[in-house]
């Protein structure tokens, strides 16, 4: 008998694929997967991308259904757009950790303490703390959201540090930073990333921003998950050594299928980092959430209103 975690055999595979297209077409509804979602999810689904890729799709979509294979705040995102639309998630309980760590009285009080300020958060947030919160970025605009803030506005950025540290870097911006970070980046550290550089002379270091200074200040090119996928497609290198969450090799490869990827290493012991959260968007309960029409995403009218207007201003401003 199978366990729970038995890795399904191909035909199962195919089964649950074939039954993912099916269902799709009864509920007319659209399947969105970010990019560090596993291969077979990836390629049953309409569009794959990173937030704001996704967040578009959401806004633009005529599916009576949204199934969102990714984190909850992505979902939450999708619904905040989309008040009439069925939202759908395959396991609720995939949350991303990250956005976990700004809890919303915490943020309350910092925001309060510089009444002042511009407060710019990060797409990987809850909806509470999007509804305090001026403006949104992702890792895609976040340069550009920066920039469209007079300098000589106070800015607070938060949830994550080194993003936001990046950001002042690149802008010579100065923000306040709430000290949150994402632990598949934050692992990534300075002695095991030049080890592979030594290992492998030939590919070029590109990182997420998400990703430690120490870490970024080696790589020749440092943008969001998108931006690395297209980085990998123009440029006349073969060969890569990719500093952000393995799930992207499965769409650099397939763009490029001549080309190299080797995942940065966590340490000598873990060659990747892995968010486990994506990895919980199996086949099975996809299938099954689009069945019971369930788990589903929903939010109080009040909060979905106060958390719309920062993202419509993101949308407006990376049109
Ligand atoms: P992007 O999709 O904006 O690259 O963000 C990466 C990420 O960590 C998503 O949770
Ligand atoms: Fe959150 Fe990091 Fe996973 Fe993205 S990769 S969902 S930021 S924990």
């Amino acid at each position: 008998m199978l366990s729970q975690t038995a890795v399904p055999s191909t035909t199962a595979i195919d089964e649950l694929k074939l039954r993912v297209q099916e269902l799709k077409r009864e509920l007319n509804a659209i399947l969105l997967a970010h990019y560090y979602t596993l291969p077979e999810i990836q390629q049953v689904a309409d569009v794959v991308g990173d937030s704001l890729a996704l967040a578009r799709s959401a806004e633009k979509t005529g599916a009576d259904v949204i199934v969102f294979a990714g984190v909850w705040f992505m979902a939450e995102t999708a619904k905040i757009l989309n008040p009439d639309k069925l939202v759908l998630v395959p396991d609720a309980y995939a949350g991303c950790p990250l956005a976990d760590s700004c809890p919303v009285e915490e943020y309350r009080r910092f925001r309060l303490q510089h009444p002042e300020a511009v407060a710019v958060s990060y797409i990987n947030s809850s909806a509470e703390i999007k509804s305090l919160s001026d403006i949104i970025c992702t890792s895609s605009n976040a340069e550009r959201i920066i920039s469209s803030i007079p300098p000589d506005r106070k800015i607070i950025f938060g949830p994550d540090r080194n993003l936001g540290g990046y950001l002042m870097k690149k802008l010579g911006r100065d923000m306040l930073l709430w000290q949150g970070f994402c632990y598949v980046h934050e692992a990534f550290a300075e002695e095991h990333i030049l080890a592979a550089c030594r290992q492998h002379p030939e590919a070029l270091l590109i990182a997420h921003p998400e990703c430690r200074q120490e870490v970024l200040r080696h790589a020749v090119f440092t943008g969001s998950t998108q931006a690395l996928l297209d980085y990998t497609v123009s440029s006349s290198a073969q060969s890569f050594i990719v500093a952000t969450e393995p799930g992207i090799l499965f769409e650099m490869q397939r763009r490029s299928p001549g080309k190299t990827f080797i995942p940065a290493p966590k340490d000598t012991e873990n060659p990747r980092s892995v968010c486990k959260q994506m990895k919980q968007n199996t086949l099975d309960k996809l299938v099954r959430c689009m069945q019971e029409r369930a788990p589903e995403v929903t939010l109080p009218e009040e909060l979905r209103n106060a958390a719309l207007q920062p993202i419509k201003r993101m949308l407006e401003l990376s049109a």
